[in-house]
């Protein structure tokens, strides 16, 4: 009687979880031979600050013997920085890849820059559609710390979901995001950055300040389409 749980990051829709469901449903029923009536699939959604514990620690961790594929990812290598001292190993920024989502979302998180209206994966898919290569991620070896999305509208260049690892802050990677999206932006023809700030978000104004950005009075109006 094959139960199968499937705990995942919160975003997959209805529709999504019922095709992955019947795949499961199919491919357990001919791989253990046995009859569909006796599957079933559940999903439980847990949050990312909730992950290494609900799942990661109890699951990976402390039942190895069960696992039959080991992640590609470890959280706690991020507190291991021994092979970064003496700056060995470098933050480099690069284009955003799709092995990249699972770290850059849970970054996001950590930077609170995810909100209820904006769900982080279509983001990043919509993204990947247009004018991929402005999307950046700036890492330290294997470790991702910091992410900039840009684009230009032919006119403007906009820059979102600006984000350095808490852990890794006031150590000069913003400022670099920032300069690498500029050139790019420029690269292509752009005359002039514009961004947004939340005004839930007074402290990031003096960063921008410091990289020659100022306040130039308006007031951002936005409509959903
Ligand atoms: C904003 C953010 C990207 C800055 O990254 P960072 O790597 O810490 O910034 P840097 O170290 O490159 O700082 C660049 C300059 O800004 C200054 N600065 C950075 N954060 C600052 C702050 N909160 N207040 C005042 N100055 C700040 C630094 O002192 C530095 O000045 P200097 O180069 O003249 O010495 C980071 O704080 C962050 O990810 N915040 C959470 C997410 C967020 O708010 N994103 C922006 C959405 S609009």
């Amino acid at each position: 009687m094959p139960h199968v749980v499937i705990k995942l990051y919160p975003g997959r829709s209805a529709e999504q979880k019922k095709r992955l469901a019947r795949e499961i449903v199919k491919n357990v029923k001919q791989i253990a031979v046995c009859e569909e009536k006796s599957v079933s699939v559940a999903f439980e959604e847990v949050a990312p600050e909730d992950w290494v514990e609900s799942v990661y620690r109890p699951e990976v961790i402390d039942k190895k013997e069960n696992l039959v594929i080991t992640p590609g990812y470890n959280p706690f290598v991020k507190k291991d920085r021994s092979e970064e001292v003496g700056g060995k190993t470098e933050f480099r920024i690069r284009s955003y890849q799709a092995s990249d989502q699972p770290a850059v979302i849970d970054l996001w998180h950590r930077c609170n820059l995810v909100v209820p209206q904006n769900d982080p994966r279509k983001d990043i898919e919509t993204k990947r559609q247009v004018q991929t290569d402005l999307f950046f991620v700036g890492a330290i070896g294997n470790r991702i710390v910091a992410t900039l999305m840009a684009g230009y509208d032919g006119h403007r260049g906009w820059i979102y979901y600006l984000a350095v690892d808490p852990d890794d802050q006031r150590q000069g990677f913003g400022r670099r995001m920032m300069e690498w999206a500029e050139a790019a932006l420029k690269k292509r023809g752009c005359p002039k950055i514009n961004l947004q700030v939340r005004s839930s978000n007074p402290a990031v104004i003096s960063f921008y300040e410091h990289l020659g950005y100022s306040n130039e009075n308006v007031i951002g109006l936005g409509k959903r389409l």
